[in-house]
């Protein structure tokens, strides 16, 4: 496996590599869900990129980007033990020579959720996404359903501007206990990870209400946000959505998203199940 953190190198790279490429970008931290979007991708396509680019665009917090983990070496080994063949790991500088002048906006599917907590941080994701996707130009791209509201957000993108790229979901991974493998996982104490499958275990509550019959939205959310009223949990939003607009729902009827934001200490996580038709 090579690690190229030029853009010409990584082109240079890719114009000698076997097609379909599969490319999982990242900002690496990696574990065991980037793991398995490496693996899919590996069963998809005879070339899988892996970039490693802590993205300052897309944080809206300028602490959050400075603590963000950063570690290429152990990243570089978890992506090539499970398949990768190239790592791209562009300095900012080699991104971002110069102030930007170019962004691209979703602004249909960003206004609610962690849109309307984190301003412009779906502006970040879409324009290095964009930015990327020239850069490697892979034939399939592979996105981690926990971020439903980012997927929405690319799969419009990929549609919209045209980019002859299929975006491939992948189910969330989680902890035998329910909660949502996340490079964030890692900043929690004990006992803040203890609280923190409350998450999980609000959105399943609101997938069994939602199972048993149960349509209407503000009920779902009383009942099930219950198990975040915790002093030691800052819910962010906890709701339902329509999972082709990312529009808040007030009735339940599937398919629906659940989805729930919530902080605690001084990190922010995030979740959603899907209840299917
Ligand atoms: O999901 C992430 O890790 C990031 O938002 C992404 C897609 C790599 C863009 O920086």
């Amino acid at each position: 496996m090579t690690v190229e953190q030029s853009i010409a190198g990584i082109r240079r790279a890719l114009a000698e590599s076997p097609r379909p490429v599969g490319f999982v970008p990242t900002m690496g931290a990696l574990h065991a869900g980037h793991a398995r979007l490496i693996e899919v991708a590996r069963d998809q396509s005879q070339t899988v990129v892996v970039s490693i680019f802590v993205n300052p665009l897309q944080f809206d917090q300028a602490a959050d980007y400075e603590q963000y983990q950063r570690s290429l070496d152990t990243d570089a080994a978890l992506a090539e033990n499970n398949g990768a063949h190239l790592v791209f790991a562009p300095t900012a500088a080699e991104i971002y020579p110069g102030p930007a002048k170019t962004f691209v906006e979703v602004p249909g599917l960003t206004g609610h959720f962690c849109g309307a907590s984190r301003p412009g941080h779906f502006r970040g994701v879409a324009t290095i996404v964009a930015k990327l996707f020239h850069i490697v130009q892979p034939d399939l791209a592979l996105f981690g359903e926990k971020d439903a509201q980012q997927l929405a957000v690319i799969h419009a993108m990929v549609r919209d501007l045209n980019f002859p790229i299929t975006v491939v979901p992948v189910p969330t991974v989680r902890e035998p206990d329910g909660l949502a493998l996340s490079s964030r996982n890692s900043r929690l104490r004990p006992a803040e990870r203890r609280i923190a499958v409350r998450l999980y275990q609000a959105l399943a509550r609101a997938q069994q209400l939602i199972g048993a019959g149960e349509r209407d939205a503000r009920k779902i959310r009383q009942e099930a946000g219950a198990l975040l009223l915790q002093p030691a949990i800052a819910v962010d939003y906890f709701d339902l959505a329509n999972p082709k607009t990312m529009l808040p729902a007030s009735d339940a009827t599937p398919p629906v998203l659940i989805m729930g934001a919530i902080r605690i200490g001084q990190t922010r996580l995030i979740d959603n199940v899907l209840c299917q038709a």
